[in-house]
């Protein structure tokens, strides 16, 4: 019997032994799989955002699950716009906003209001308004958007674009030319009290490669916020060109991250050809991409990501956001007409090189 308990110990040992070798064997694999992250989200110490039309998502299985495994934050390409939500005087219409919010609640995501006030594609109701007209409008626009998704919306673009395409002076926007600057302290003002908890930003395009204009944004802010308007933060758009100067990227995040508001990058992409930022204004020097190119355009994603991780400090890191996040998808080749590869994943809903570029940056 003796015998049999000491056999039973030594076969029962032995198999001990064997499984944790196995064990140590397995280990490593299993923390290298457990290691790879499932989506962007999860590779960041800071919110990754996508920007969305709601109802391709819906269409889309593939695009849907590729937006709830990479992103952490929605963002609405254009059912939150002020041509959308007034469209029609007199009503609002807020269907397609609200299902937009409803998607990013059920998946447990961060929601970010663009745009309040912006203005293109203004509807004339609202571009023909003549003075204080234009002020009340404003104030009951913003008041009853921002109210309808009280406590929804983590953050608002308050205004978008208000300055000139190049340069640091203002668009001469209906908005301007009707109240001049006051219109964004209203603006500012009118979306805290409405929802003092959202967060409040400025957002604008061009400052990766136009040193004036991020002269210009950050004057104004500075004088705004000495006005005792309430920003909390500066959205830096980011549509970059593989041509675009890092070192201009690097010191504009710096610049805007010394204001110490938050920082949201907040449409990423990055293309090969050029335009001039009107519609329809695309120039295409490259017909076709090679692995050299997306190699070169994935080095600059994980450099972009690593800037920001640089430069911006983690309490001021709103995140970074993708404007489409896909090359079939893209904004880029019908709003400038032309062909191009600006996104982190390829035709066919692939990840691309640039995909693991960024994925590196942010580790
Ligand atoms: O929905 C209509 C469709 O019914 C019609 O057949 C088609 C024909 O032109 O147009 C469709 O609407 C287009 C809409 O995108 C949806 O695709 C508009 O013409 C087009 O102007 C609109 O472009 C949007 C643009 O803002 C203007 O609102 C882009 O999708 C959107 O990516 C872009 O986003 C802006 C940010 O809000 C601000 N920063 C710059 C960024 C890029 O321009």
């Amino acid at each position: 019997m003796r015998k049999y308990i000491a056999m039973h110990y030594l076969v029962s040992l032995l198999i001990l032994l064997l499984v944790g070798c196995a064990d140590r064997d397995a280990s490593p694999q299993a923390s290298a799989a457990t290691a790879e992250p499932a989506g962007l989200k999860d590779a960041a110490s800071f919110p990754i955002g996508g920007a969305i039309n709601i109802r391709r998502v819906n269409e889309d299985a593939k695009l849907r699950a590729i937006t709830t495994t990479e992103f952490n934050s929605i963002t609405s390409t254009n059912d939150m716009k002020m041509y959308r939500i007034a469209a029609r005087e007199g009503q609002l219409d807020f269907a397609r906003a609200d299902s937009t919010v409803a998607f990013a609640e059920a998946q447990g995501m961060r929601m970010f209001g663009h745009a309040l006030v912006w203005h293109y594609g203004l509807p004339d109701h609202i571009a023909g308004l003549q003075g204080a007209a234009m002020a009340d409008f404003l104030t009951a626009y913003i008041d009853t958007v921002v109210n309808h998704f009280r406590g929804r919306i983590d953050g608002w673009d308050v205004v978008n674009e208000v300055l000139d395409t190049k340069g640091g002076g203002m668009r001469r926007s209906p908005f301007y030319q009707q109240l001049g600057t006051d219109y964004i302290g209203l603006a500012f003002r009118t979306a805290r009290r409405a929802d003092p908890d959202a967060k409040l930003f400025i957002n604008d395009f061009g400052t990766e490669r136009d040193t004036a204009k991020v002269t210009g944004l950050l004057a104004l802010v500075d004088s705004l916020r000495g006005a005792g308007v309430p920003i909390d933060g500066i959205g830096l758009q980011w549509h970059q060109q593989m041509g675009d100067d890092t070192a201009v990227v690097r010191s504009t995040l710096r610049r805007a991250a010394a204001t110490g508001l938050l920082i949201h990058v907040s449409e990423l992409d990055l293309i090969f050809n050029t335009h001039n930022d009107e519609a329809g204004g695309g120039t295409e020097h490259v017909q076709a991409v090679t692995p050299a190119m997306l190699e070169q355009q994935a080095e600059r994603y994980e450099a972009l990501a690593r800037i920001y991780r640089q430069e911006v400090p983690a309490p001021q890191q709103y995140g970074i956001t993708f404007w489409d996040f896909t090359d079939r998808d893209t904004w880029i080749k019908g709003f400038f007409d032309m062909g191009d590869w600006p996104t982190v994943y390829d035709e066919n809903l692939e990840r691309k090189p640039a995909y693991f570029g960024f994925r590196r940056g942010l580790q």
